[in-house]
């Protein structure tokens, strides 16, 4: 493994096996950055990562002890120039708990806390340790340094059935403020924050369509936009403490 640093840099993706890190792990990559990647689950992309010269590393920020040991392999590499905080969990909440005395009401609060705090571990928690943990590498970097936290439209929303999460995408977005009041003008610290951009696979034709109708461009854009955002961003001297945000113009669909 080679641990120098090429010219343009070291770019830190979290949650880089599927789906929109992959796109932007393997595009930034073929700009002529320096990767490393955390992954999960072993996935074919993460394999093409690897065989194109990417550093993939296995974690889960759920764990401190995982997260530890992701900080370490990045113990060799001098500076970085951007981390990309992607890793995400889509977990919709319980139906509303309908027992009201133990021990069955103690069943569904634990339920309802678990998906509460892996909501916050994955989205608020791991970014802020590891934003802390790997700063020192960031003020590191002779060519710039940034931190880009991937949020949702829903952090400015809500959503009825995706609580926990939403309230984790908006403590990101809270901590994007904080870190770039913190961090200014060493390291440039945004936020992007897409409401539709790709579906799942087993999403149907009614899903889709309902999930389409919700935005004024009625697309599904796919994981470029991200890529595009993630570069603007990049290539910005300027913005910093902001929300990006990628949603079709979904904050205009009004009745
Ligand atoms: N896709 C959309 O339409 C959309 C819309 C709004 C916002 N976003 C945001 O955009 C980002 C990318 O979206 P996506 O759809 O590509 O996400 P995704 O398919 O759910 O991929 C996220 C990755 O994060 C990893 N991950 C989850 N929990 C983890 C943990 N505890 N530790 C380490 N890694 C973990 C997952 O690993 P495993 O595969 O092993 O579980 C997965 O590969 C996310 O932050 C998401 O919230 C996406």
């Amino acid at each position: 493994m080679n641990h120098t640093s090429s010219a343009k840099g070291l770019i830190v993706v979290t949650g880089a096996g599927q789906r929109v890190g992959l796109h932007c792990a393997t595009a930034l990559l073929q700009q002529g950055y320096q990767l490393l990647v955390s992954y999960r689950k072993m996935t074919s992309g993460i394999a093409a990562l690897q065989q194109a010269g990417a550093h993939c590393v296995a974690a889960d920020f759920s764990q401190l002890a995982s997260m530890a040991e992701f900080i370490d392999a990045l113990a060799p590499y001098p500076a970085i120039r951007a981390i990309i905080h992607n890793a995400s969990s889509w977990q919709a909440d319980l139906p509303v708990p309908q027992a009201v005395t133990a021990p069955a009401l103690h069943d569904q609060l634990q339920q309802d806390a678990a998906i509460f705090d892996a909501m916050q571990h994955i989205h608020a928690r791991a970014p802020y340790l590891l934003n802390r943990a790997l700063l020192p590498k960031l003020l590191a970097s002779t060519t710039g340094a940034d931190i880009i936290h991937l949020t949702d439209f829903v952090a400015s929303v809500g959503s009825s059935k995706h609580q926990a999460y939403a309230a984790s995408k908006a403590a990101l977005e809270n901590l994007t403020l904080s870190l770039a009041r913190q961090l200014a003008p060493d390291v440039k610290v945004n936020a992007i924050a897409p409401a539709l951009l790709m579906f799942n696979e087993g999403d149907d034709a009614a899903y889709r369509q309902k999930a389409l109708a919700k935005s004024l461009m009625a697309v599904a854009p796919g994981p470029d936009e991200v890529l595009q955002s993630i570069v603007y961003l990049l290539n910005s001297e300027y913005i910093t403490g902001r929300v990006l945000a990628l949603d079709g113009g979904r904050h205009l669909k009004l009745p």
